[in-house]
């Protein structure tokens, strides 16, 4: 049954240029009006309504089971067609990997009724058969009332994932698991979305990836359905484990936590429902293909997700951690000049230019405009600032403009050799699909055509003749267009001038009076209009609202419907291999607005459209803190906010905390303020000075990165992930840390000069020192302290146990490539202290020679047992870094006896020891290391 729907008004298109032509039918970005299933109060409950299945024909092995599931009852249909029959594998992938996969027994290439996700677009993780006996996770099963299943883990007896009591629902629309959960749990994850690092015990988690600018709770550009599940424990005597609400953890008890994670492979509209006491995970297609990550830590989940399953993090160019500058309305490049004159006037430091789509001709891909934007100027520019050793990274987005073959513009070369390869997403009958964007009427890119990556490649390679890039930026891949469906098909030839435009489709302004609700017919899809409803962000809850319609076809027959949340991943790995042939050798570095799981093999991404408020400067931290559980730590927000006008006291508050995420860029929309750092004093002042501390910090985060590359490890933690036993951590998301050693504690309120904060760890004997003073902080355990913090500050905390390495800051990242070292070494309560340094040619795939350097300081000289205290470095590598090293700073000195560097005396009058700080500065270190600070292994004794 289809009720039409009435009261619908049409789209309102509003434009940014008053000159611009409008050629939109009215209405075209209106969708139907749907009721979301979450807010139907007649929504069928399929547990309620649906038979479940039964197990039958298992076998198992050491390494798992298989069985067949047989509909346990009539088919319900709740929202599509009950498959019949379904095979259940579960295997014991790796000691710390559970996968349980269902999928429909009989997949006919013919019955195009479901869609299941194949290898070559989301690759499985490879299965090292574990023994089941191996494994921490334990599955059983039972048929009892219907199958549902556990996974446990063995060593705590604690059940992580419980389907009993729940039924299984398995149709070719929509597909419904239930788990059981404990009371207050804390899970995290499920983007992406702007919301609390801990999502709630009453959230619903909607996914699919959408235009949309940074609402609340809701889903926006990316799509990640993994979860971390983080559970305390006290453990008794007898070694038994008891379940601890963080919420009700008392602070003088010892606790340990538990973390698992869970990944559902799958590539469809997805709503997970998190109430008190169960979570709902529910897709509109494809398959349960479920991954259980055993941690038992954050660290390890998130290492074990990155390396098994989704792929390791892209290695970044040095530069990339420089300073980047953007701006969306920068008119032509005698403004993109001043902004680089204004930058070196103040000397800020400025490592990256970039450009909007104000450079492009008429919003068209890979052509510049002759009149603002010209070749020849274009060319000097980029030149200038690469012999400045500046970068410069132009936006590219996936929608074409398509040329009115009636109109006398017709002449636009990266169409005509896209049509010829052949590689537009179509209309489901094989027109060619146009929908809207920047440039008017526009085709898409289809991934899946064999030769769309090739011309991706020649149009960037070809306009890269004249635009020397040294990165791309990939914007509107959710991917976005601005009508309903191919809306162009009707009215492209209609219009004679068909000129470029800029254009924005306001939200549609659609009427809750009537709702469109299908239900399924047996056997037959409604992608259109699937049956179940997704929360989705945009009006009226229409999947065809803002983005390319799920009934836009591929070449292999696939729909956007199967696929759509794939479009950027795909578009993602096409530009990666496109980068890697047209800057050869050299790290592709790619931003990305949409991502999927695994999109941070290949990109970077930013938080999308914030808005210029203290809010969103807050919610840049869960954000960040997500995608490191995601797989993409090198991630940043438009600082100073995108929408709206930022101002003085936010845009100083905002440039110091992004200082301290890995991507930094300020980024601004069209008709707000200017806010590059040099606007207002107060922030070019903080500015600098934040600058100056991130980049002489850079080998540490370099290092950090490099870890994150080779390991999975993250570079922005929460303090729950670095103290794991502290339940009072598990929500903290307004304080973060940078790798294991630096915690920042931003001023996230306006007219705020204090800020609040935690220092974990103190219990344990953790100590923290000031970044800044270079003193130990005398704070209590569980204590929120209030810290002084005028505008131009941020608090910045150096924890006991840490050695840092650093260089000296500069304008530019190449030059403090080139700078002295320098460590700062932060001793612990029992005068020891750790840290690594990896150093390459910052820009390489592949190295010819790297170089590590590992550090320990002891209090006891363990070679000798004498009691002066001692820093090691030992080197590996053959990489040739020939700085010397200008000084080591060492915070928490309680005594110092004789100064010696590899057993020379380093002089006194290089030496400055203080008694009441206990700061220790040897200087005079740059002789003894003229041929580098990493040539050889060293000692330094106090
Ligand atoms: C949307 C992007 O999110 C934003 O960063 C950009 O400025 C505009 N598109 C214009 O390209």
């Amino acid at each position: 049954m289809v009720r039409p729907a009435t009261a619908v008004t049409s789209a309102v298109l509003f434009f940014v240029h008053a000159s611009a032509v409008i050629t939109l039918p009215p209405g075209a970005n209106t969708g139907q009006n749907l009721l979301p299933n979450i807010d139907d109060p007649n929504a069928v409950n399929a547990q309620t309504a649906c038979p479940g299945y039964t197990a039958t024909n298992m076998q198992t092995s050491n390494h798992g089971m298989t069985a067949t599931l047989s509909l346990a009852g009539d088919a319900c249909n709740a929202y599509g067609t009950d498959v019949d029959s379904l095979d259940l594998t579960v295997e014991y992938q790796a000691n710390d990997r559970l996968n349980i996969e269902l999928v429909p027994s009989h997949i006919d290439s013919t019955n195009s009724s479901w869609y299941i996700l194949p290898e070559t677009l989301v690759p499985k993780p490879q299965s090292e058969q574990a023994n089941a006996d191996d494994s921490d996770l334990k599955f059983t099963w039972s048929n009892k009332p219907s199958f549902n299943f556990k996974v446990t883990r063995r060593s705590t007896g604690d059940v992580l994932f419980n389907t009993e009591g729940t039924v299984i629902v398995f149709e070719n629309q929509f597909i419904e698991l239930v788990s059981s959960l404990p009371e207050d749990y804390n899970l995290y994850g499920l983007g992406e979305r702007m919301h609390g690092l801990r999502l709630g015990n009453n959230f619903t988690a909607t996914t699919y990836t959408a235009d949309n600018p940074d609402p609340l709770d809701v889903n926006i550009y990316g799509f990640h359905p993994f979860y971390l599940d983080t559970r305390y424990y006290e453990v008794d005597g007898d070694g038994s484990y008891t379940y601890v609400p963080a919420d009700t953890a008392d602070a003088s008890k010892n606790y340990v936590s538990r973390s698992h994670g869970v990944f559902l492979r799958n590539a469809h509209g997805q709503e997970v429902l998190l109430r008190p006491d169960n979570i709902t995970w529910r897709t509109i297609g494809g398959s349960l293909d479920l991954y259980f990550y055993a941690g038992p830590s954050q660290a390890e989940v998130t290492s074990n997700y990155q390396a098994s399953t989704i792929g390791l993090p892209a290695m970044q160019q040095y530069w990339t951690f420089g300073y980047h500058q953007s701006n969306w309305d920068w008119p032509n490049w005698d403004t993109l000049e001043q902004v680089v004159a204004n930058f070196s006037m103040y000397a800020i430091p400025l490592e990256t230019m970039w450009s909007d789509i104000d450079y492009m001709d008429q919003y068209r891909n890979f052509q510049n405009d002759p009149v603002n934007y010209p070749y020849d100027q274009g060319a000097d520019f980029i030149d200038s600032l690469h012999q400045n050793g500046m970068q410069y990274v132009p936006i590219v987005d996936p929608i074409i403009y398509y040329p009115n073959p009636n109109g006398d513009t017709a002449d636009y070369a990266p169409y005509d050799r896209g049509t010829e390869a052949n590689v537009w997403l179509t209309n489901p009958g094989g027109s060619v699909y146009i929908g809207a964007g920047w440039p008017g009427y526009t085709v898409y890119p289809d991934w899946h055509h064999p030769n769309t990556s090739a011309w991706w490649l020649n149009e960037l390679a070809l306009w890269g003749q004249s635009i020397k890039f040294d990165g791309i930026w990939i914007d509107m891949n959710e991917v976005s267009s601005s009508c309903v469906g191919s809306c162009g098909s009707a009215y492209v030839t209609q219009d004679a001038e068909h000129e470029a435009r800029d254009f924005e489709v306001a939200a549609d302004a659609t009427s809750t009076a009537s709702y469109l609700v299908t239900t399924p017919t047996p056997g037959v899809r409604d992608i259109n209009y699937p049956p179940y409803v997704i929360n989705h962000v945009q009006p009226g809850h229409d999947l065809a609202v803002g983005a390319v319609s799920p009934n836009a076809t591929h070449i292999d027959g696939v729909q956007e419907y199967d696929v759509h949340n794939l479009y950027a991943y795909q578009e993602t790995n096409g530009t990666y291999q496109a980068l890697t042939q047209i800057i050869p050798g050299k790290r592709p570095f790619i931003l990305s607005r949409s991502t999927f799981a695994g999109s941070g093999k290949w990109a970077a991404h930013w938080g999308g459209d914030n808005i210029a408020d203290w809010l969103h400067m807050y919610l840049s931290i869960p954000q960040a803190l997500s995608f490191s559980l995601y797989g993409i730590p090198m991630f940043g927000v438009d600082t100073c906010g995108f929408e709206g006008n930022t101002d003085e006291e936010l845009c100083n508050r905002w440039m110091m905390l992004s200082a301290f995420f890995p991507f930094y860029r300020n980024h601004n929309c069209i008709g707000s303020i200017p806010q590059e750092p040099y606007q207002w004093t107060t922030v070019t002042q903080a500015s600098k000075f934040i600058m100056g501390i991130r980049y002489a910090l850079l080998p540490y985060m370099y290092t950090l990165f490099h870890d994150a590359h080779t390991t999975g490890s993250t570079v922005m933690r929460a303090l729950a992930w670095e103290f794991p036993d502290d339940p009072s951590l598990a929500a903290v998301d307004r304080q973060f840390l940078l790798g294991p050693s630096l915690m920042i504690i931003p001023v996230l309120d306006q007219g705020a000069t204090s800020v609040d904060g935690v220092f974990p760890g103190i219990a344990q004997g953790e100590i923290w020192y000031d970044y800044y003073m270079q003193t130990e902080m005398a704070v209590e355990a569980g204590v929120n302290t209030t810290l002084d913090t005028p505008l131009g500050h941020i608090q910045l905390f150096i924890r006991g146990g840490s050695v840092l390495p650093m260089q000296q800051p500069a304008l530019v990242t190449r030059d403090v490539r080139n700078s002295p070292w320098s460590l700062l070494v932060a001793l612990s309560g029992n005068g020891t202290a750790k840290g690594s340094l990896y150093v390459d040619d910052g820009e390489s795939i592949v190295q010819n020679a790297t170089l590590s350097v590992d550090f320990k300081a002891n209090t006891t000289d363990t070679e000798t047992g004498s009691a002066s205290s001692s820093l090691y470095a030992s080197v590996s590598g053959d990489f040739q870094d020939t700085n010397a090293l200008g000084n080591v700073t060492i915070l928490g000195v309680s005594s110092v006896g004789n100064v010696t560097f590899n057993g020379n005396a380093v002089g006194s009058d290089s030496i400055a020891y203080n008694e009441e700080s206990k700061v220790l500065i040897v200087n005079g270190l740059l002789d003894l290391t003229q041929s580098g600070a990493w040539d050889q292994d060293w000692v330094l004794s106090w």
